[in-house]
């Protein structure tokens, strides 16, 4: 499975990539809007750093305005992949920039059924956010399960990014899942390292080893 970083934070961002564990950065309006700063700067900072593809969020809610967005943010850089809203305007878009190729990210998606007109749109990655869908009492990861299947049974080329993470369960689930992509917050992958036995084991080693005649 693929970690995609969902931040636009500089720091975290290196940090992780120099651990060779970012394959790729999703951003949206509010991540941007976290860091302060240019939208531009921020966003050809990333692509500096990382090799893998970048989202960044077209904010038009008309087709045009879709098209033209994503069409500037293609030429500035090479890895950039245009997150469309899920709505029927955002849908029309998906088929144009397919045929220009221009990679698309189809976000706020709340349903299979969603996903299945994304990815028949030509969308090159769907975006299910299961976090939210968890928090209002929904079992957000069985969207994920249905999307494989949907996926599987049509040989469809779309990836699928597991985003709205919130928690490492969500990445465990994701990747028993075979999602194709799971986009995780930093604070998150932090505590996917975490284990008590790992540093209990360690300290113990390392004292005994200091018994240990060299
Ligand atoms: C990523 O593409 C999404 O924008 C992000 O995962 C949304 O996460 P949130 O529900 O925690 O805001």
């Amino acid at each position: 499975m693929k970690f995609f970083l969902d931040t636009a934070n500089l720091a975290d961002i290196k940090y992780w990539n120099d651990m060779g564990l970012v394959d790729g950065v999703t951003t949206n309006p509010s991540l941007i809007a976290k860091e302060g700063g240019s939208f531009k700067s921020i966003i050809r900072d990333i692509c500096a750093i990382v090799e893998g593809p970048v989202s960044v969020e077209a904010t038009s809610v008309d087709t045009q305005g879709i098209l033209e967005e994503a069409r500037t943010y293609a030429q500035w850089s090479d890895n950039i992949v245009v997150k469309v809203p899920f709505i029927k305007e955002g849908v029309s878009a998906l088929p144009v920039l397919r045929d220009e190729g221009i990679h698309t990210n189809t976000t706020l998606v709340f349903s299979a059924n969603q996903a299945l007109i994304a990815m028949k749109a030509g969308t090159s990655y769907v975006s299910p956010f299961i976090g939210r869908l968890d928090d209002i009492g929904h079992y957000g990861m069985e969207i994920v399960s249905e999307i494989n299947d949907i996926k599987r049974n049509y040989s469809f080329k779309t990836e699928v990014i597991v985003a709205s993470i919130r928690h490492s369960l969500h990445v465990l689930e994701s990747a028993r899942l075979g999602a194709d992509i799971a986009t995780i917050p930093a604070s998150v992958l932090e505590k996917m390292f975490k284990h008590p036995l790992t540093d209990n084991g360690l300290e113990r080693f390392l004292a005994d080893w200091e018994a240990v005649e060299k």
